[in-house]
């Protein structure tokens, strides 16, 4: 016969109630979408875990009076979630992407996520993200990707998680995240419905849909908002499209990348994190690091046309693993502002790109292969 335990420990508690958690939001239905949404909280408040919990930009309180400071940024990107009735894989997904960065120890100063939290843009979709993403201890940022935003212009996912734009300042740096996927109006003259526009933006490699652009109005916005920061101070600027043109036929590419970048050239370092590639990706133009973010939903396949120079890449998952080749990870900034990027590929090591070897150009310290053959 098994004995019970006389106690548990903290440990076992916090555990049994975060799988309490995760159970509940694997069942979510309308019914027990508020009960959940308080089991979240009621979670983490009690450990002295709470934070100011909210998708809002960091506000002035945030700010830092204690400049020059190492820390941590974890992310989880490109959810890509459907409905969990027509699909509950992106789903388990996506919560074991929030209980990686949940068992991070330190913890993450905060979770930065990196767009396409959605599928198809529905309410319903962007609406259970919301919910698991609330199940992470840490401060979380929202970036927003095409696939939240082309149902209904963006909509839904601001009265969610608040503008798309915004700035703030943490520990000596400035950091500034973007909305990069906005495109030129080719559903108005087509007379197609918003959920034809959402799957025309949604099918990457269509002739249709214009390339992603940051665009006038952000990039004055952008201008406006350093012009008070002193070129000295690192930026850490998160887009979801890369800022530089990789490969256009599958729209990984920002058609005003060169204006954008060229706002940032004046800062002694930059570095530029983005999503929507779903792949380890590196690249460096000047004083600017690139580094692309992996998905929990699925890997895309490397660009025909060729590789930045500083990618390492990974190996071609293998075909009978869906969750080979994804991920979440981590961007650990140095005091003085660089950092090193690191990818935490779900059942292999760690690739570790770091600084020095964005710096040097790939003559120090070369990440570590993926440790696993190609397939
Ligand atoms: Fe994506
Ligand atoms: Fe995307």
């Amino acid at each position: 016969m098994r004995r019970r335990p006389r106690f548990k420990s903290v440990e076992t508690r916090h555990y049994e109630e975060r799988d309490e958690l995760f159970r509940q939001l694997r069942g979510l239905d309308r019914r027990t979408f508020v009960k959940v949404s308080l089991a979240a909280a009621a979670a983490v408040a009690p450990k002295g875990l709470a934070h100011p919990f909210s998708f809002m930009p960091i506000d002035v309180a945030y700010a830092a009076p204690d400049a020059g400071q190492a820390f941590r940024i974890a992310y989880i990107s490109d959810a890509h979630l459907y409905d969990r009735t027509v699909n509950d894989r992106f789903v388990r997904q996506l919560l074991r992407a929030v209980d990686d960065v949940n068992s991070l120890d330190p913890q993450p100063d905060f979770v930065l996520f990196g767009g396409d939290l959605a599928q198809l843009g529905r309410p319903v979709e962007l609406t259970l993200g919301s919910q698991i993403l609330k199940a992470i201890k840490a401060p979380v940022r929202m970036m927003v990707g095409e696939h939240d935003w082309y149902l209904d212009m963006g909509e839904k996912w601001r009265e969610l998680f608040g503008e798309p734009t915004y700035s703030f300042d943490h520990k000596g740096t400035h950091v500034v995240v973007l909305n990069s996927v906005i495109e030129k109006d080719f559903w108005t003259a087509r007379g197609m419905t918003p959920e034809q526009r959402m799957g025309t933006v949604a099918g990457l490699d269509n002739g249709i849909q214009s390339r992603f652009e940051v665009g006038d109005e952000q990039r004055a916005w952008l201008q406006k908002d350093l012009a008070k920061v002193p070129k000295t101070t690192p930026l850490i600027v998160f887009s979801h499209s890369p800022l530089y043109k990789y490969y256009r036929n599958w729209n990984f590419w920002t058609d005003d990348a060169e204006q954008v970048q060229a706002i940032l050239k004046p800062f002694n370092h930059v570095t530029v994190i983005h999503g929507h590639t779903h792949q380890l990706l590196t690249n460096r133009i000047g004083n600017i690091a690139f580094h692309g973010m992996l998905s929990t939903a699925w890997p895309w396949p490397y660009a025909p046309q060729g590789l930045p120079a500083l990618t390492v890449q990974m190996n071609r998952p293998d075909p009978f693993d869906p969750n080979d080749g994804l991920g979440n990870g981590e961007v650990r900034v140095h005091p003085d502002g660089l950092v090193d990027k690191v990818y935490n590929l779900w059942n292999r090591n760690p690739v570790q790109v770091s600084a020095a070897y964005v710096t040097s150009g790939g003559k120090q310290d070369p990440p570590a292969k993926p440790n696993l053959v190609s397939f």
